[in-house]
C-alpha cells in the first residue's frame, strides 16, 4: 500500500519535516512532540543514549541538548548522511535494529520515535529483545508511536495519513499490544501507555 508520497517523503527531507510538523499540531507542535517520550526522564551529560531508527536526526537533535553521549542508529545511509549534517554532536551507526552492533548492557536510555510502526510483528519481538540486551540494568526504553485513536474524531486524519504515507505494518501496529510484547522480553512497564492526540499516539517507558 502507501503512495508515491511515502517514497518522496523519504527522498526529500523538507517534505518529511513538513508532514511531521503538520501531524505534530495535534500534540501542540513539533517541539512538544519531540519531547513526548522523554517527559519525566532525567538525562544528564554522561547518560549513554541510543536513538533507535534516528532517521535524519529529528529526535537526536533534542537528545544531544541533554547528553554528550548520544548514538543514532539507522539502516538508511541517506538518512544517516543527513543526520551527520543536521546533528554532528552525535555519533552514528548504520545497522539493523534487529541485530545491533553494541555490547550487552551498554546504554542508560534507548529512545525511538515513530519507527516501530514500520516493523513486522516478528521484527518487533526481535527488536525489543535487542533493546533489552543493550540496556543497562535499570535503563529505560522510551518510545512514541501510533495507537488506535480513542476519540473517533482522529480516525479520518490518521487513516488518510496511513493511506498516503504508510504500509500495512502501521495498521498492524494499531492492533498490537506493545506493552505485552515489551513485558514478554523482560522489560517492565509500570503504567499504561500515555495517550495523546485523541489516542492516536502512545508513549511508553519501559525499564530493564
Ligand atoms: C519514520 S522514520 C523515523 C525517523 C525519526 N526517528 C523521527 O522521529 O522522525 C523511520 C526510520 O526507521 C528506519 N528503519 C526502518 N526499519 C529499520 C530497521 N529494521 N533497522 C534500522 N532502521 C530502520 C528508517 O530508515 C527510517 O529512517
Amino acid at each position: 500500500m502507501a503512495t508515491i508520497l511515502r517514497t518522496w517523503s523519504y527522498r526529500y527531507q523538507w517534505l518529511y519535516d513538513a508532514v511531521a510538523s503538520l501531524a505534530a499540531v495535534s500534540v501542540g507542535g513539533v517541539e512538544r512532540f519531540r519531547h513526548l517520550a522523554l517527559l519525566s526522564l532525567t538525562i544528564e551529560s554522561e547518560t549513554k543514549v541510543l536513538d533507535l531508527c534516528c532517521g535524519s536526526g529529528q529526535a537526536t537533535q533534542v537528545l544531544v541538548k541533554s547528553s554528550n553521549d548520544v548514538t543514532g542508529l539507522d539502516a538508511s545511509p541517506l538518512s544517516l548522511k543527513r543526520a551527520r549534517q543536521n546533528v554532528p554532536q552525535a555519533q552514528y551507526v548504520e545497522a539493523w535494529t534487529e541485530n545491533m552492533p553494541f555490547p550487552d548492557s551498554h546504554f542508560d536510555l534507548v529512545h525511538t520515535s515513530v519507527a516501530m510502526h514500520e516493523m513486522q510483528p516478528e521484527q518487533l519481538r526481535q527488536i525489543f529483545q535487542e533493546v533489552y540486551r543493550v540496556l543497562k540494568p535499570g535503563g529505560v526504553f522510551a518510545l512514541v508511536d501510533f495507537h488506535a485513536p480513542t476519540n473517533w474524531v482522529f480516525w479520518p486524519g490518521l487513516s488518510l495519513f496511513f493511506v498516503l504515507f504508510e504500509t500495512e505494518t502501521a495498521w498492524q501496529l494499531l492492533k498490537t499490544d506493545l506493552v505485552g510484547l515489551l513485558e514478554e522480553v523482560g522489560l517492565s512497564v509500570s503504567n499504561s501507555p500515555t495517550l495523546c492526540a485523541g489516542g492516536s499516539l502512545q508513549v511508553i517507558q519501559a525499564k530493564k
